[in-house]
């Protein structure tokens, strides 16, 4: 990059020379952009992988919203898998691997069963792992009281013989009739001889309808993606995870730029296939080449700027965040698309992101503290303020908390040898991470507007190819006139 404009700068650098408009309805524009060469979401925000940003409920949020959310990988594969597998099958027109017990079970047992999976109704198979359906035991057919917690649950499941139920193949449209004329919250699909194919759901259709803008794949169900690093149980990490049906690997590791990097990627391109993979971090134009060169979907830029990071602080490495946008778009412009990982503090500074490099923006910070981020709110007992914690996924509690009770002592000893880069801070409570993805929305809405295009694609379009035309430095006094309240 020849160009000294870049130089040190970052969000708060530059303010955005305001265009014609030519938008009616700021609420029409488009924000859809590449996530990867494959993936296109409609909201270009991505939830990091982080153990206070990302777990199931984030995942499944973000996609709904149009996002997309990075299942983070301090748990064991299992529970990861777990995960994944419940993204793809929430909201989804067609559930393909229902959840089933056998006939036998408790209430007490089915009722705990569906709280954990966060499901109204079971389907019971006639034994454990038939696959053929006896009944559905649905929210309303569960006993108020305690006293039959140990009976079975074809006590009270609505049996087969009085279920409505459809072969295999169906429109979601002929559902949606059923649904309706038949007065049914849900469809089981099954053959003639009464094998489980599938379950379709009154709640789910009416919730995908009521969100067209929603990430999902080509079977309609929820995209989701899940971060794997690059060492250890990686590649049955992996594997695991593609069985599962997750849509995007994530080889989430702090120097991106490095041999590790170049033979993880080798290693999961033979041993998993044709996956989509997100790889980072890198912040320098040689970095990007670099991953472009050993094939990798999209280019994850941004060391040192995030929230919880103290990496810079500790070792001086790292490049100003806008300047490392831009620097590596120049390297590999949209053959491999970016996402600009870290330090947005503003809903402006997607924008700016968007329109010097990025494709997608990652958020840490900006999503913690919400309903959907995994921990519990603390409140203060002084101030009675709400908070929960948001932490650096290399601080002392994140590592010590992904490996406690891990069995190998060597492994937790060696965790620790290597100084903390992260730390643990206490963000306030937010609410539901629905209205901080609408307002930012809505402000990069009304930011595609100001640079006069009607969607974000031109606007990209636009801009990218110099944004040093519509990019004003600030001075002290006018960074202090625009951001100083
Ligand atoms: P924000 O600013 O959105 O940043 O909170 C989220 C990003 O921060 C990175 N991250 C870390 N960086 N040490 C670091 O240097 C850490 O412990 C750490 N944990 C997360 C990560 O890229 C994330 O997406």
């Amino acid at each position: 990059m020849s160009n000294s404009f870049w130089i040190g700068k970052t969000f708060d650098d530059f303010l955005f020379r305001p265009q014609q408009g030519i938008s009616r309805s700021r609420r029409q524009i488009s924000l859809a952009s590449r996530l990867t060469s494959t993936l296109t979401l409609e909201l270009p925000i991505v939830s990091a992988n982080m153990d206070t940003v990302t777990g199931r409920r984030m995942a499944d949020t973000m996609a709904l919203q149009g996002g997309l959310g990075v299942i983070h990988r301090a748990l064991s594969i299992e529970k990861q898998v777990e995960k994944v597998t419940s993204v793809k099958r929430s909201h989804s027109a067609v559930i393909e691997k229902p959840l089933c017990l056998p006939m036998g079970t408790s209430i007490g047992e089915a009722i705990a069963f569906a709280r954990r999976h966060d499901i109204g109704g079971i389907l019971i198979e006639t034994s454990p792992s038939s696959g053929i359906l006896a009944g559905i035991l649905s929210n309303r057919d569960i006993p108020w009281t305690n006293e039959s917690s140990h009976r079975p649950v074809e006590a009270f499941m609505t049996p087969i013989e009085k279920l409505h139920s459809h072969s295999p193949e169906i429109a979601v449209e002929e559902a949606e009739r059923i649904l309706f004329e038949k007065r049914i919250e849900r469809l089981p699909l099954i053959d003639e001889s009464r094998r489980i194919y599938g379950l379709i759901t009154r709640k789910d259709i009416l919730f995908l309808r009521e969100r067209p803008f929603a990430s999902k794949d080509k079977k309609g169900r929820l995209l989701v993606a899940a971060a794997i690093g690059a060492r250890g149980d990686f590649i049955e990490r992996a594997s695991e995870l593609v069985k599962a049906g997750v849509d995007c690997l994530v080889i989430d590791i702090a120097h991106g730029h490095s041999s590790i990097m170049a033979q993880a990627v080798e290693q999961v391109h033979k041993q998993v296939g044709d996956i989509a993979l997100i790889c980072g971090n890198v912040s320098t134009s040689a970095g990007a080449k670099f991953l472009m060169d050993v094939g990798v979907d999209a280019i994850k830029v941004g060391v040192g700027p995030g929230r919880g990071c103290r990496t810079r602080l500790e070792t001086a490495a790292g490049v100003p965040q806008l300047q490392a946008i831009r620097e590596t778009w120049c390297a590999v412009e949209e053959a491999v698309p970016i996402i600009a990982d870290g330090g947005v503090r503003h809903d402006k500074d997607i924008f700016l992101a968007l329109i010097c490099g990025a494709s997608t923006v990652m958020l840490g910070s900006p999503l913690s503290g919400t309903d959907e981020s995994p921990g519990l709110v603390i409140e203060d007992p002084v101030s009675h303020m709400k908070k929960k914690i948001y932490r650096g996924m290399t601080s002392p509690e994140a590592v010590y908390e992904s490996l406690y009770g891990a069995e190998d002592a060597e492994m937790l000893e060696s965790a620790f040898e290597t100084p903390a880069e992260g730390q643990e801070i206490q963000v306030p409570y937010k609410g539901s991470v629905v209205s901080v993805l609408g307002r930012i929305r809505g402000h990069l809405q009304s930011a595609v507007s100001y640079a006069g295009e009607n969607s974000l694609a031109d606007a990209r379009q636009k801009i990218i190819p110099d944004p040093s035309v519509y990019l004003i430095p600030l001075s002290e006094a006018s960074w202090r006139e625009s951001y100083v309240r």
